[in-house]
């Protein structure tokens, strides 16, 4: 019997609710632990996600994974991580208001299916949709704020973490390491 989460992927995988179909090669719908206490949540795929159909593969990924090891003891295994946009914007453009809208519906299931105790949003797009406010990441970030019966910590996306170098790596770090206390504090194994 296929789990809701998969039944959930397998509709998401047909989907052309917005114009971000067009020009994807497949959806992406997200990867990890179906049970997870702790999910990540991006922007959109890029080149290489689009390619593989897997979230964070390229090198944003690599330095998320990095992150999750070495401040949180963490393997992408142990986590689910999921986009705030399932499929790739043209030449990697910020999604527009009404595709993060439209695929708000996927990303607000997979939340209560996977009902993880903290969630960290990378970035303004998934910071700002999640905690609903125009307010940006650079204030956002630093604070957990009460999440759908648990947390979510807001932090940089790694792009700018690998654009903008050894001062928003810092501030990334810090933010990782809040969400371990929160995990820690939520009671063995959740
Ligand atoms: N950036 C994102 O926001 N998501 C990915 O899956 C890859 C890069
Ligand atoms: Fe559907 Fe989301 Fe892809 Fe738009 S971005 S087609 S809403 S899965």
């Amino acid at each position: 019997m296929p789990t809701a989460l998969e039944e959930l992927a397998v509709q998401a995988s047909t989907c052309v609710a917005c114009r971000l179909s067009e020009h994807r090669t497949q959806v992406v719908f997200g990867m990890g632990d179906p049970a997870a206490d702790l999910m990540l949540v991006g922007e959109g795929p890029g080149a290489e996600e689009d390619r593989q159909g897997l979230p964070f593969v390229g090198r944003s990924g690599q330095l998320l994974d990095r992150l999750l090891l070495e401040e949180m003891g963490r393997t992408r295994d142990s986590v689910f991580i999921a986009n705030t946009v399932k499929c790739r914007p043209p030449g990697n453009r910020d999604p527009k208001p009404d595709e993060v809208e439209t695929c708000w519906g996927w990303l607000e299931q997979q939340l209560d299916l996977i009902a993880p105790a903290v969630v960290i949003t990378l970035g303004n797009f998934a910071s700002k949709r999640l905690l609903g406010t125009d307010v940006g990441i650079t204030k956002l970030r630093g604070s957990a704020y009460p999440y759908r019966g648990g947390s979510l910590v807001a932090t940089f996306h790694p792009a700018a973490a690998l654009r903008g170098g050894g001062a928003v790596l810092a501030q990334m770090r810090s933010d990782f390491v809040r969400a371990k206390l929160l995990l820690d504090g939520h009671g063995a194994g959740r």
